[in-house]
């Protein structure tokens, strides 16, 4: 004879239905960790000069103006895909050296443009910060962010 929904029934499918969604969540976090660290990042060109860029970026808080891969500040350009937009991909001494330029070259003072402070960074640093820019290229966001924009 049925007895229906008894107590313990009724704790075996919460334990059973946690357990089932705590394994699914355990191999779920796992394959993204993996997928991580061997596919989307580009590990392979991850040197000194690429971490000491990224240390550059975070002390000086360009994220408090700019975005990164869609994530920061809305006041200035996105700059994950600066490197591109400058023509890295074609010529990366010329990116380079314009990136370096810009960031020699402000504030530009001119009326009515937003302005960005000057970091008097040493040639070395605005090498390495160039170098963060070419890296972050060259991760496989899988189009993300949609625009150029940010
Ligand atoms: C106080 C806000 C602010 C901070 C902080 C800031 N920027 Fe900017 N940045 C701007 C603004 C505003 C512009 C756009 C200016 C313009 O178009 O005239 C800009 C533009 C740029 C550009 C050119 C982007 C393009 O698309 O042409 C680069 C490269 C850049 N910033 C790098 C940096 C880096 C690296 C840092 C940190 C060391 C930083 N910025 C911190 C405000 C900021």
């Amino acid at each position: 004879m049925s007895e229906g929904l008894t107590a313990s029934k009724a704790r075996n499918i919460f334990y059973g239905g946690s357990l089932f969604f705590l394994v699914v969540f355990g191999a779920l976090t796992v394959h993204s960790h993996f997928y991580a660290v061997n596919t989307s990042t580009n590990a392979e060109g991850l040197t000194d000069s690429v971490v000491h860029g990224k240390r550059i970026w975070e002390e000086n808080s360009c994220i408090n103006c700019h975005t990164l891969l869609g994530e920061g500040a809305y006041f200035a350009p996105e700059l994950g895909n600066v490197w591109v937009r400058y023509g890295g991909r074609d010529d990366p001494e010329g990116a380079r050296e314009a990136i370096k330029l810009w960031m020699q070259s402000q504030p530009s003072g001119i009326e009515g443009r937003r302005q960005m402070p000057q970091f008097n960074l040493t040639d070395e640093e605005l090498d390495a910060l160039a170098d963060f820019f070419k890296w972050v290229s060259e991760i496989d966001t899988q189009n993300w962010p949609p625009n150029d924009a940010g």
